[in-house]
């Protein structure tokens, strides 16, 4: 496949970005979407340009970083996958391509299509925690009878991988989908039952004092979450809420 790249390349936080284009040939469908850009990074260096910076690690689908909006949707045109998991397959030979990073006042770019999540981290930081000794004197996992229903939901929420792709879905830039994922995998739970109030409340706080916008419940979200975290995640997180606002 030939292709035309059109991708945002923007020195460091500070610099005003623009998008550059890039003409790319020799592109198989069976190579990756990151492979893909890895094949433009190293005709970039053999010619002596700057390589375009994005972020990877497992490129699995495990470890969220591989955050890109690609032709204005956050992991590209497949559903319930990562942009490391998607296949120049879904492209044609001919097509141009828009790849920029994710958007929100909370995610600045650090560079070109790599951007900052920390904000995650510290919405994690908040609450999404139980306290629990495990210094030699760890409980047998069945001690503690756990409903299937209520166990399966737990940890269809703690699937979720962080990523950012819920924020940039959303036209708010709302991050209720992550945080409420974190909230729920321990309100399912007895386990996180202990410090269930306190955690809803710090969490919900971060994540405003991070500068995410609120939910109005268009549900882009969900459709673009690559681990499928469902929308009744955050009607759960608002119920804890309400409790532990009605708590005090
Ligand atoms: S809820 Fe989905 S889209 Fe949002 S951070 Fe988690 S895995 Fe990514
Ligand atoms: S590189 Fe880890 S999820 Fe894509």
């Amino acid at each position: 496949m030939n292709l035309t790249l059109k991708i945002w390349r923007q020195k460091d936080a500070k610099s005003q970005g623009k998008m550059v284009d890039y003409q790319i040939s020799g592109i198989e469908g069976d190579m990756s979407f990151l492979e893909m850009l890895d094949v433009l990074n190293e005709d970039l260096i053999s010619k002596g340009e700057e390589p375009v910076v994005f972020d990877h690690d497992c490129r699995e689908g495990i470890c969220g970083s591989c955050s890109l909006q690609i032709n204005g949707e956050p992991h590209g045109p497949d559903r319930l996958i990562t942009t490391c998991q998607l296949h120049m397959r879904k492209f044609n030979d001919g097509d141009t391509i828009y790849i920029e990073p994710f958007r929100a006042k909370a995610f600045p770019v650090v560079k070109d299509l790599m951007i900052d999540r920390s904000a995650f981290d510290r919405i994690q930081h908040a609450g999404g925690y139980i306290s629990v000794n495990t210094s030699g004197n760890t409980m047998d996992a069945n001690a503690i009878p756990v409903n299937k229903h209520d166990a399966d939901d737990s940890f269809a929420a703690a699937t979720c991988i962080g990523c950012g792709a819920c924020v940039a879905a959303c036209k708010n830039a709302s991050a209720m989908l992550f945080t409420s994922a974190k909230v729920s995998q321990f309100a399912l739970l007895p386990q996180g039952q202990v410090e269930a109030s306190e955690r809803v409340m710090a969490m919900v706080n971060q994540m405003d004092a991070e500068g995410f916008g609120n939910c109005t419940n268009t549900g882009a979200c969900e459709i673009e979450c690559p681990k499928g975290i469902s929308l009744e995640n955050i009607a759960r997180m608002n119920r804890e809420y309400l409790k532990a606002s009605v708590k005090g």
